[in-house]
């Protein structure tokens, strides 16, 4: 039986629908226009702002987009992915989750140092950032949807929370990433939908050099569910010294069309061409190689899931009313 893309489309949007209830009620402060009279002209400043940065560097759109995703899964969407460590803290941005692969810091700072001298001590961080990935999602990939704000900016920020059952490592399976994603109220239906991220943006070897020199921790294995010519392509660009952290060798996430935002992530996992496995890891549950199939086959589908989720995702954890502050700069917290 063939059924018609939007049928099935209308069918997954459904799910996300009744699963977003279930899991995660939508959040009763955030609004979408919250700054509407207070700073009316906050939302164009961050657009402008990412617009500039991705002219300078298309590698920011990717980079803004998996910042708010750390950011929202380490004490919710609160801005603490982006303060700096002090003296007497090591922040987030210092766990090797975020050091040095994070990029994009900069244009969350243009953005922040514009709304200060427009209308100061108005908009949060935290917002910024969730503007700044919606932004990217667009400029990169023409995915563009009213987001709901009103975040406020956490005052904490450990490096020692961000591995701790929070972001997810790389070497996860799939039922540690729906158990992760689960811990932050959301499906196994979002987390295959975000994972679609990867379909543009980088990965430092390191992310998966044991996979292809060490697989199970015995020395020169190769993981058997990489397909073998990409085996031998990623094992070219990625010597066992790139197994270092800090070693800037990268590959593309989606080795077909590494700059564009389509679906082709989907159609990579099903081709065993992916170089995490964590995105290998999805076709291995029934459930979730389902939602990759439909979002390998309709397209269009998983752009409207793509932005229902970045939308819950959004939601995480996030402060608003008197909560938390707002904060001068993004990078640090306020004096008081
Ligand atoms: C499902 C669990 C996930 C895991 C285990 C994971 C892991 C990773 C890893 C290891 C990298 C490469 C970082 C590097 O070495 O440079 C990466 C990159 C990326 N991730 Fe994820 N990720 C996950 C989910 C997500 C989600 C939910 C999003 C956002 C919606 C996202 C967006 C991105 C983007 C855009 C990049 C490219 C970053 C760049 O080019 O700077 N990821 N991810
Ligand atoms: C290979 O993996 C094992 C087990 O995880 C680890 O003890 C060993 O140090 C690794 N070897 C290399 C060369 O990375």
């Amino acid at each position: 039986m063939r059924l018609p893309w939007f049928v099935l489309a209308a069918a997954a949007l459904a799910v996300a629908v009744s699963s977003a209830t279930a899991y995660a009620p939508p959040s009763k402060t955030l609004k979408v226009g919250f700054y509407e009279h207070s700073c009316p002209q906050a939302e164009a400043i961050v657009r402008d702002a990412v617009r500039r940065g991705i002219a300078r560097n298309p590698g920011f759109a990717p980079g803004l987009i998996r910042m708010h995703f750390h950011d929202c899964f380490v004490r919710g969407c609160d801005g603490s992915v982006l303060i700096n460590s002090t003296p007497g803290n090591r922040a987030e941005k210092d766990s090797v989750a975020n050091t040095p692969s994070l990029r994009g810091f900069e244009v969350i700072d243009d953005a922040k140092a514009i709304l200060e001298s427009v209308c100061p001590r108005t908009v949060s961080c935290a917002d910024v950032l969730a503007f700044a990935a919606r932004d990217s999602a667009d400029l990169a990939g023409g995915i563009s949807y009213p987001l709901p704000s009103g975040r406020r900016d956490g005052r904490v920020s450990l490096e020692s929370e961000v591995l701790d059952n929070n972001v997810p490592p790389p070497t996860d399976d799939v039922a540690a990433l729906i158990a992760s994603f689960a811990r932050k109220g959301l499906s196994a239906d979002d987390m295959v939908t975000l994972s679609g991220a990867h379909t543009i943006g980088r990965s430092h070897c390191s992310s998966f050099t044991q996979r292809i020199h060490n697989f199970t921790g015995v020395q020169g294995r190769t993981d058997p569910s990489i397909e073998p010519a990409y085996a031998s392509d990623l094992k070219r660009r990625c010597p066992p010294a790139t197994d270092d952290p800090n070693d800037p060798t990268v590959v593309p996430l989606d080795v077909v069309t590494p700059a564009e935002f389509d679906n082709q992530y989907y159609k990579n996992v099903l081709a065993h061409k992916v170089p995490l496995t964590s995105d290998q890891t999805l076709i291995t549950s029934k459930r979730t190689a389902a939602i990759v199939v439909f979002h390998a086959a309709v397209e269009k589908a998983w752009r409207a899931k793509f932005a229902v989720s970045m939308v819950r995702m959004g939601n995480v954890g996030v402060l608003t009313g008197h909560q938390g502050e707002i904060r001068e700069k993004c990078f640090a917290i306020n004096r008081h």
